[in-house]
């Protein structure tokens, strides 16, 4: 692994002793031996249960709530409503900045979606308060519910995503398709999809005059501080959150929700510490979603060939009150070299919970239809469609123009082809079967996330005997940041992982920024890389300093550090451990902060994303249409790996998502009342270990100078966008039917 230098201070850690390993995560004992402790598992004295009644409608008002049936049952303490809910300092609806969330906190009697908190019962224990909830017998005045992408009037949003803009043409589209041999023009469908994390949202949250302490799953500490210090008017230095562990969020714990906030409402309002969990069927509304879409593809292609137009119309839902569009036709500007690219964004406002960032929010949904629509372009020209594939191969980004900062999908094209045995692959459809008869299809799908970073701080301490601890807000929501973070940090300060105490998972430590976008160990990462650095200028000046030491005179920039010591770079024969550096200055330790930041320069000359390449087999019976995923291979570049372990297992988790995506799951919305009939891990489908027989992932070696210093892309969502693709692409090789609505419904195949 190449030294990486730094530009900004002199003196550094070397790399290399625990960058790279495979470490077991570090949490994972905790873990399996129950000693996780996770925001539902505290218990403060006092503490009283809340549970939400939630709207059995999807539109209309709330006319009567039988308060005094709840209250009268044993146990019971309050029922909170809008009626004597305590003040806010902030309209739960107002909105300045994208990253605020319109919640439901009991502002007033509306109801715009089924399953919106209505009133919170709190009580002496959960069971009496999920009694009384029961008995609040809610009467409604009811207006009919707007279902379904045909529902709403349409518009063109003002941006989507994060602030993309709606609608973009590169090139002459019209002018591509007209002059294209072959045009394709299909509409894929998407479900609405729930982030059901394991951990449903929960809060335990104590007020201690107007200091606040919670305990909560938080996929951004610093800006769920931020937001409860404006909905309640207190300084965010007053909100201590903790949030060691998540079972998973998903992008569901980026912003904080309106349960939550219920929750410490309730605890207000009574003057006890209270407990908030959601029932997982109160997960389908309040806490975000992936909204359905219908997507339109133009592809044309010219005879030799190669693409000469793409356009990408997304139709998606959102909320009646807020506006967070998901990006998918966005998925088109990245993948494949096209003088011409359009992609436009169409909305339509319905009455469901407000949608949220989801595993890949615009990427997964777009993915699965350009990689579907480009299969379909493939095979109208009688190409393999990993031929197709590299004869349009995107040199430069195609939307921008920009060169990618490094780009080494060639390589996971061939070594995902050749792990697969792709070469063997019939060109026409429904040419293979297996023994027992059953219907083979191979199916491919390219996958790409852009590399993200955000704002970070992080603090670093070397302490007189010689051990170091390295301090950060981070997240864990399961895949491994604890274990990885701690590598970059003992890197940073040259100890060994055992002398470095990592601490993260609380708003009272410097802000890691939101574990979103697949960034935070980019962007946690290299505050910590920042802060350790400096720390290590620290001790490198009292040391080059002073006469006494070996090192004096060798300059900042004359020494390195590893082992604990500093070193000369010009003589390693010549170096002094940290303890003496700090004994002989009389210090207990020396500190420092470090930084995570973009570069400017960096983003504004190159496109940056992680890339990859996913091949799938698939089983269908022909008879019956029932469809098995028999092997999946998945070949994956995204910059430096960290810990191949963890990043394994992160891949594991996309490409599985991605069979969620293309087979299984799907939220289903009664037309009549607007309720989400499958609210439930019985009936929303999510792969089961017995779906998924075989998986590979290969990652690719990639270093990339300008996403980061330390070269890090990110690999938390990138799997799921190649594997929907894949599966859909092999389903259609295995059947010669091309099913272009998702889940897959088996009744289309046969
Ligand atoms: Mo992710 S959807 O950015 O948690």
């Amino acid at each position: 692994m190449p030294e990486i230098s730094l530009t900004h201070t002199a003196a550094h850690a070397r790399h290399g002793s625990n960058i790279g390993q495979p470490l077991t995560r570090r949490d994972g004992l905790l873990k399996v031996k129950g000693e996780a402790r996770y925001a539902a598992d505290n218990h403060p004295p006092g503490m009283l249960h809340a549970v939400l009644a939630v709207s059995s409608i999807a539109r209309g008002r709330v006319k009567s709530l039988d308060v005094a049936a709840a209250k009268r049952h044993p146990g019971v303490v309050e029922v909170m409503t809008s009626a004597n809910r305590p003040p806010l300092a902030e309209d739960p609806d107002a909105k300045t900045n994208p990253f605020m969330f319109r919640m439901e906190l009991l502002q007033n009697d509306s109801v715009r979606y089924a399953n919106q908190p209505i009133a919170v019962v709190i009580a002496e224990t959960l069971e009496a308060a999920t009694e009384g909830a029961a008995l609040l017998s809610p009467q409604y005045e009811v207006l009919p519910a707007r279902v379904g992408l045909d529902a709403g009037e349409s518009f063109v949003p003002p941006a989507v995503g994060i602030g993309n803009p709606a609608v973009i043409e590169r090139g002459d589209v019209g002018a591509g398709l007209a002059a294209a041999s072959k045009r394709i023009e299909a509409t894929y469908e998407t479900p609405a999809q729930y982030h059901n994390a394991m951990e449903p949202h929960a809060i335990v949250v104590a007020w201690n005059g107007d200091t606040l302490s919670i305990d909560t799953p938080s996929q951004g500490l610093a800006m769920a501080q931020g937001r409860i210090a404006g909905l309640f008017g207190i300084s965010p230095d007053k909100i201590h959150i903790r949030s060691p562990f998540l079972g998973g969020g998903f992008g569901s714990k980026g912003l904080v929700s309106g349960p939550q906030v219920l929750g410490i409402l309730a605890a207000r309002l009574v003057g006890r510490p209270v407990k908030l969990v959601l029932r997982r069927e109160h997960m389908y509304g309040p806490v975000g979603h992936r909204s359905a879409s219908r997507q339109k593809l133009r592809i044309g292609v010219d005879g030799d060939g190669l693409l000469t137009a793409i356009d990408h119309h997304a139709k998606i839902a959102t909320s009646t009150f807020d506006d967070f569009y998901e990006p998918a036709a966005d998925a088109s500007h990245t993948l494949y070299a096209s003088p011409a690219i359009a992609t436009s964004h169409e909305a339509v406002r319905i009455d469901t919970g407000t949608p949220l960032f989801m595993r890949a929010p615009g990427e997964a949904t777009g993915s699965i239809a350009l990689e579907s629509a480009i299969d379909e372009a493939a095979w109208a020209c009688r190409l393999d469609p990993l031929a197709f594939r590299l004869k349009n191969y995107a040199e430069v980004e195609p939307i921008s123009g920009k060169p990618f900062s490094s780009k080494a999908l060639r390589e996971c094209y061939a070594q995902g082809a050749e792990r697969f045995g792709w070469s063997k692959r019939p060109l026409a459809p429904r040419q293979l079967r297996d023994e027992a008869g059953l219907l083979v299809g191979w199916g491919i799908g390219t996958a790409t996330f852009p590399a993200l970073m955000f704002q970070a701080e992080a603090r670093a301490v070397v302490r007189s005997d010689g051990s170091g601890v390295m301090e950060t807000g981070a997240h864990d929501m399961g895949q491994g940041a604890w274990t990885a973070l701690a590598q970059i940090a003992a890197d940073g300060l040259g100890l060994d992982l055992e002398q470095v105490e990592f601490k993260a998972g609380t708003s009272d430590l410097p802000d890691a920024g939101i574990a979103g976008g697949s960034a935070h160990t980019a962007t946690a990462g290299m505050a910590i890389h920042n802060a350790g650095s400096a720390v290590i200028a620290k001790l490198a000046d009292l040391a080059t300093g002073d006469e006494h030491s070996p090192l004096f005179g060798a300059g900042n920039a004359g020494v390195v550090a590893r082992d604990g010591r500093l070193f000369r770079r010009d003589d390693e024969t010549r170096s002094e451990s940290y303890v003496d550096i700090l004994g002989r200055a009389g210090l207990a330790q020396v500190e420092a902060r470090g930084k995570a930041a973009v570069d400017p320069a960096a983003q504004a000359n190159y496109a940056m994303h992680a890339h990859g390449a996913v091949f799938a087999e698939v089983k269908v019976d022909p008879d019956l249409g029932q469809i098995r995923v028999t092997r999946l291979v998945g070949a994956f570049a995204a910059g430096r790996v960290i810990n191949p372990h963890l990043v394994r297992s992160q891949i594991y988790g996309g490409m599985i998502w991605g069979m969620s995506f293309a087979l299984h799951e799907q939220a289903i919305t009664d037309r009549r009342s607007g309720r989400i009939i499958n609210a439930n891990l019985a009936e929303y489908h999510v792969p089961v270990n017995a779906d998924v027989p075989s998986m590979e992932a290969l990652m690719i070696e990639e270093h990339d100078p300008h996403v980061n210093a330390l070269g890090i892309k990110g690999v938390g969502e990138i799997g799921i966008t190649g594997s929907a693709g894949a599966i859909a692409n092999a389903v259609w090789h295995a059947t010669g039917v091309r099913v272009r609505r998702f889940p897959i419904p088996i009744e289309e195949l046969v």
